[in-house]
């Protein structure tokens, strides 16, 4: 039985906003393939982030920092060839959009051009006003990043909660509201306290979309190999783990390599 409160055959940056406005909260999840990409899109996840922890989860990488621009176009191009409905989200990786306003449009241009994603994905605030809005300016839709920012974690030194104190709160807040106003249609906050994540989702129109940020937000994502239990010594107190994929794959591989060992398959009911 869905939950959904509107049909939506196709989700547009529009459909997120009134989804907003109707008060239905919004569904994300990552995906940086085309066999993953179908199985999420099929059951109903508004929105897909090809995210840049494609470098920790597909690559095995530390730090989302070493995914390039052609890599985000290899993963986003494979999902978008799975979707039918969920709206398309890429993350502009590191080093492509932080040295001007002009290498961010082209960088977007391309993620635009060569995947057929439908918007990109930024972190930071002020500091990337100039090439946001020039992005925007294109007609590319473009989705904010506040709180942990994982592409500036040398800067944080660390992965703990951010905006814990005043200072770093009202500078949030004061980024969230440039978002808005420079044309964002949403915005992801990550680990931040809920009560600073639910005064943000109410003071914008535009939604605000949650991890490791509480409930009173607009909208939930999470890395989809972390809410699966596949990544299973990552376990930060937001995650809840809908599967332990781990275990029963790691079950399933073991039967395996036991029956080609003991010439137990293929049986003759699996060959010709
Ligand atoms: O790259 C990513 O997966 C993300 C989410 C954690 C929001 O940015």
């Amino acid at each position: 039985m869905s939950t959904a409160k509107k049909d939506y055959k196709r989700i547009t940056v529009k459909s997120l906003i009134e989804m907003k406005a109707n008060q239905e909260k919004i569904s994300m999840l990552t995906a940086y393939d085309y066999t993953m990409a179908k199985i999420v899109d099929g059951a109903g996840v508004d929105v897909i982030l090809v995210g840049d922890s494609a470098s920790n989860v597909m690559a095995g990488h530390e730090t989302t920092l070493p995914i390039t621009l052609d890599q985000m176009i290899y993963h986003a191009s494979s999902v978008i060839r799975a979707i039918n409905r969920a709206l398309v989200v890429v993350d502009l990786p590191f080093g492509s959009y932080q040295s001007d306003p002009k290498e961010a449009l082209r960088s977007a241009i391309r993620i635009m051009k060569e995947s057929g994603g439908h918007a990109v994905k930024m972190e930071g605030g002020k500091e990337i006003k100039e090439s946001i809005k020039r992005i925007l300016n294109a007609g590319i839709p473009v989705m904010g990043h506040l709180g942990l920012t994982p592409q500036s974690i040398y800067k944080f030194g660390t992965y703990t909660v951010r905006a814990k104190e005043e200072e770093e709160a009202q500078k949030l807040k004061e980024d969230a509201l440039m978002l808005q106003k420079a044309g964002c249609f949403a915005l992801v906050l990550e680990k931040v306290p809920a009560k600073l994540a639910k005064e943000v989702a109410q003071s914008l129109t535009i939604p605000v979309i949650g991890i490791g940020a509480g409930n009173g937000v607009d909208g939930q994502v999470l890395v989809t190999h972390d809410m699966l239990g596949m990544t299973h010594e990552f376990h930060p107190r937001f995650l809840r783990r809908y599967l332990d994929l781990y275990t029963e794959m790691t079950n399933a591989f073991t039967q395996y390599v036991t029956d080609v060992k003991a010439v137990d398959f293929p049986s003759d009911e699996e060959q010709y």
